[in-house]
């Protein structure tokens, strides 16, 4: 909604927009910033304060970029000129042949005056996802993606999120009526690297590379999902253009530079093919040292009446060619798969490979990241396989070739233990990632322990990752139990410690001793256990020790837990190194108690006060049945009597069945009593 405040306001709006957004661009773009992070805090709050209170908002204001609500559907769009793609030169013979294909044509078309040379532009081919963006009266008014090249996706709410995309152009000789400009969005490699990291940790699905991160990250239907993932753009090309004029490739770049668009890292006009092979021979020796993804060099020709001369074949334009560099893979065996457990307890299978030289280094190991891609790419130990590797990313496996197959090949099935520990693997339905569920791992150890010292938890003042790390590091910490063994004398002598740190650490850790169940179950970072789950569990349970022994079917019984829970809780508390560990900790001095349990409740213990007695045959044993009814809180009896509330009967049901029925007592299925525990 927009009203019409008042002239001083919307000045001092208009100023804001105007301000953020040119401090914007020199973050996002030129990479230069001029005011600190907390200067444009400052103004982006007041900027939002006058907007909210006056209901003004204008269309490039920098608040515009995120909370749009998730879409249902994202529409199709239809390109006003098709998106088209490149022909590739795999050597510079190809490029050459490229370069001679042009001068024939120039020949036959008389083309200006007789030219030796052709001038092309010269840039870096990014590794990302073609979008186009169209600007209307110099608004950016949609974003969409290449999809195939005719129709793609509306992502406009996607690509706002994205700091480098200009809400609007600014051009002081006047913007362009309209103007589609393209471009690649891309992910930095190590952004890419990071993200998988995190993912894996939530046992989620790994990208397979950069490009395909920002794909995904872009087909977002959810934009504050995209607005998290760091991406970029590089603008490159152009569609539809009204009002205003571009003769050669080169101008149109200087004029993207100027509107404050991003363009290719080390983008050049050059004359001749000769000049092209250097700028192709800069860009490769670069190459390693760009944070993004480049698989080749792209070559145009400058002239946008020569372009239009030379045309499009089906879907490439005859004046433009990628040439890619030669791919960094290789062709070598698998000798072994070695499960490697990683910090969160996820186990990762690493493939160990014959050493084999690609792009001049040597590897020797790759990951293969999880069991889903083992299986998704029939791997097997003593397979041939080509390994790929790309800038800085871990190397990978890329296909078998399967025609090297000589059945003496192995799978390699998930461990049922852990190969450090020796506690159980699990892999949930639904979930990427196996897991080691021991508490003592040394693998995760760290990690569980930072967690186990941390604020909702133990809150161990002092015992962050970085001390953790240190004692670690040191030998101090190598089990879960290790830090209620800690001295002072241990630490004193530690670098960043001195008499009194060593002294608070260990008053800290002490005081960590007496804490609740709820804090407590929270620590001990069972797999899907949270904050939430864990007072739930407290106000369910007495002790520590009822859960114990616990089924998942009597957790599940509680409103909230579900099956996902109730089976990581009942599998942490069946590991006997996870018991244990908890005895272990226990005879440490750690005390547990339940300020927070509510008492046993009719939901909890459906059969409380009730007296049941069985007859006949059950489909369970009558021992089992007997003792599902004392879990639930009822009493199991072996003769019918006037305090009996229930005969549960089965088949062939002897003079109990009679007597129930001279006493009035109810008669029941096996399967009503079922109903009754809500089973
Ligand atoms: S020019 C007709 N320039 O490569 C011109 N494309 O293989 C087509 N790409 O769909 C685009 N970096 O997604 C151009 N500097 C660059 C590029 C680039 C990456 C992508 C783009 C295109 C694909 C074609």
């Amino acid at each position: 909604m927009t009203k019409n405040p008042p002239e001083k306001i919307k000045k001092e709006i208009e100023g804001l927009v105007k301000g953020l957004n040119y401090h914007c661009y020199r973050y996002y773009v030129l990479d230069s910033p001029v005011i600190s992070d907390e200067e444009y805090d400052k103004l982006y709050l007041r900027l939002k304060e006058l907007e909210d209170k006056y209901h003004y908002t204008l269309p490039d204001s920098p608040t515009q970029r995120v909370g749009l609500p998730p879409l249902e559907k994202f529409e199709k769009v239809k390109h006003r000129e098709p998106m088209l793609s490149l022909e590739n030169a795999f050597s510079y013979k190809d490029v050459r042949e490229f370069d001679s294909r042009i001068k024939r044509h120039l020949s036959t078309q008389a083309f200006g005056k007789s030219h030796t040379e052709i001038d092309y532009t010269v840039e870096p081919k990014y590794d990302g996802l073609a979008i186009e963006l169209i600007y209307r009266k110099g608004i950016l008014h949609k974003a969409s993606t290449r999809g195939n090249g005719y129709e793609g996706e509306d992502v406009t709410q996607n690509i706002r999120t994205i700091k480098s995309v200009p809400l609007r152009i600014e051009d002081a000789e006047g913007v362009p009526q309209e103007i589609d400009v393209r471009g690649e969005v891309y992910m930095d490699i190590k952004d890419f690297a990071l993200l998988n990291k995190e993912r894996g940790k939530r046992g989620e699905p790994l990208f397979a590379n950069p490009r395909n991160a920002a794909a995904g990250s872009v087909r977002q239907l959810d934009p504050s999902i995209t607005a998290s993932r760091k991406l970029h753009l590089a603008c490159y090309g152009i569609g539809t253009l009204k009002g205003k004029e571009f003769k050669t490739q080169w101008e149109f770049i200087r004029w993207l530079e100027t509107a404050r668009f991003p363009v290719p890292v080390l983008v050049k006009e050059v004359s001749g093919i000769d000049k092209v092979i250097d700028v192709i021979n800069e860009i490769a020796k670069k190459r390693a040292e760009f944070p993004f993804e480049t698989d080749g060099v792209v070559i145009k020709v400058n002239d946008f009446n020569l372009q239009s001369s030379l045309g499009v074949k089906t879907r490439e334009p005859r004046w433009a060619v990628a040439y890619k560099f030669p791919a960094h893979q290789g062709t070598t065996k698998i000798k072994d798969i070695i499960p490697s457990v990683g910090r969160t307890g996820v186990i990762t299978p690493v493939a160990m490979l014959e050493p084999v030289k690609i792009g001049g280094v040597t590897v020797s190991r790759s990951t293969l990241h999880n069991w889903d891609e083992i299986e998704r790419k029939d791997i097997m130990v003593g397979d041939t396989v080509v390994v790929e590797r790309a800038g800085d990313v871990i190397p990978h496996v890329v296909m078998v070739i399967k025609d090297k197959r000589t059945r003496k090949e192995k799978t390699f099935p998930i461990p049922d233990k852990c190969p450090v520990c020796g506690s159980r693997v699990v892999k949930e339905k639904g979930e990427v990632a196996a897991r080691c569920i021991g508490l003592n791992c040394p693998a995760q150890v760290r990690e569980r322990i930072r967690h186990f010292a941390s604020r909702g938890a133990l809150d161990i003042e002092g015992l962050g990752e970085k001390n953790v790390e240190l004692l670690y590091s040191k030998g101090l910490i190598k089990h879960f139990i290790d830090v209620y063994k800690l001295k002072k004398e241990d630490i004193i002598n530690l670098p960043r410690f001195a008499n009194k740190s060593a002294q608070n650490l260990i008053d800290a850790i002490n005081k960590s001793k007496h804490t609740t169940l709820a804090r407590f179950l929270y620590a001990l970072g069972i797999l899907h256990v949270g904050e939430y789950a864990s007072n739930l569990l407290a106000k369910n349970f007495k002790s520590l020790e009822d859960i114990y022994n616990v089924k998942s079917e009597r957790l599940m019984n509680i409103s909230q837990i579900g099956e996902k829970i109730a089976n990581s809780v009942s599998r942490f508390f069946s590991d006997p190194q996870n018991t244990e560990t908890l005895e272990t900790l226990k005879s440490l001095d750690v005390e547990v108690t339940n300020p927070d349990f509510e008492g046993e409740k009719k939901e909890k213990e459906p059969l409380e006060g009730l007296t049941f007695v069985i007859t006949g045959a059950l489909p369970k044993s009558r021992k089992d049945v007997e003792e599902m009814i004392e879990r639930y809180g009822g009493h199991a009896s072996s003769s019918v009597s006037k305090s009996t509330d229930y005969l549960v009967v089965g088949e062939e049901a002897g003079s109990k069945l009679e007597k129930a029925k001279n006493l009035g007592v109810k008669i029941i299925s096996y399967e009503k009593f079922l109903t009754l525990i809500k089973l």
